[in-house]
């Protein structure tokens, strides 16, 4: 989630139910000042945890659904961001929308709303709105979390909405394992080169297709 955050993008940062913090330090680890972030979180005991865990950073209690009240006189310029971890999929289509709603209200143009999800869908389908115009980009799943969870960045139609993010841990390992294959077919020419004669017969049972 951290990573479709650009530290460079004017503004502050609003992360949507914090938590014990796991996401705020990655934010903090991307390199976002703590004086950045603002965090909305409805539990009293874990707005006390992060106010101690996380110097400079803001912590506000409140609802986030009701963003707009709940952050009224908090922000001093638009946000750049809001990166939520809220349950969404326990409300309401129509409260989705409305958060979605009050968090573009509260970014400049270019803002992103980075959601969290165990659904394999978007928690806010684009065919639920006709006011509000947004697009949707997908990431590819986190296998190790568990269970695999989704990320979802939305931002205004006709926006750039392509989030930068490592990528996926299967593309990675493909990778390395093509890697793999093409230094050991290296090698077996190497091989090949130093203990055939020039007009021996090449083997024909080691393939020499490189990828
Ligand atoms: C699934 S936990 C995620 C915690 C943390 N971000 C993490 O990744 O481990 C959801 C958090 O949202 C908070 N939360 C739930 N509903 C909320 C609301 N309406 N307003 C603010 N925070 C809320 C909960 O108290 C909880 O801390």
């Amino acid at each position: 989630m951290a990573q479709c955050v650009s530290p460079e993008a004017e503004g502050p940062v609003v992360e949507l139910g914090p938590g014990t913090g796991p996401v705020t330090q990655a934010l903090l680890a991307r390199g976002l000042a703590p004086e950045r972030l603002v965090l909305v979180e409805y539990e009293p005991s874990f707005c006390n945890l992060l106010e101690k865990k996380f110097p400079g950073v803001r912590v506000v209690r409140g609802d986030a659904y009701r963003l707009r009240d709940t952050l009224a006189n908090a922000l001093d310029r638009p946000a750049a961001a809001v990166v939520s971890s809220l349950p969404l999929l326990t409300k309401h289509e129509s409260a989705r929308l409305s958060l979605l709603r009050q968090a573009f209200d509260l970014m400049s143009s270019e803002g992103r709303f980075i959601q969290f999800t165990y659904g394999v869908k978007s928690p806010i389908p684009a065919h639920l709105s006709t006011s509000l115009r947004f697009e949707t980009q997908s990431l590819a799943p986190i296998w190790l979390n568990l269970p695999p969870a989704r990320i979802f960045v939305y931002c205004r139609s006709g926006r750039h909405c392509e989030a930068e993010r490592r990528p996926d841990m299967l593309a990675k390992l493909l990778k390395k394992s093509r890697r793999f294959g093409n230094e050991i077919r290296d090698e077996l020419e190497e091989a090949r080169a130093r203990f055939s004669t020039p007009d021996a017969p090449r083997p024909v049972s080691v393939k020499s297709r490189r990828f």
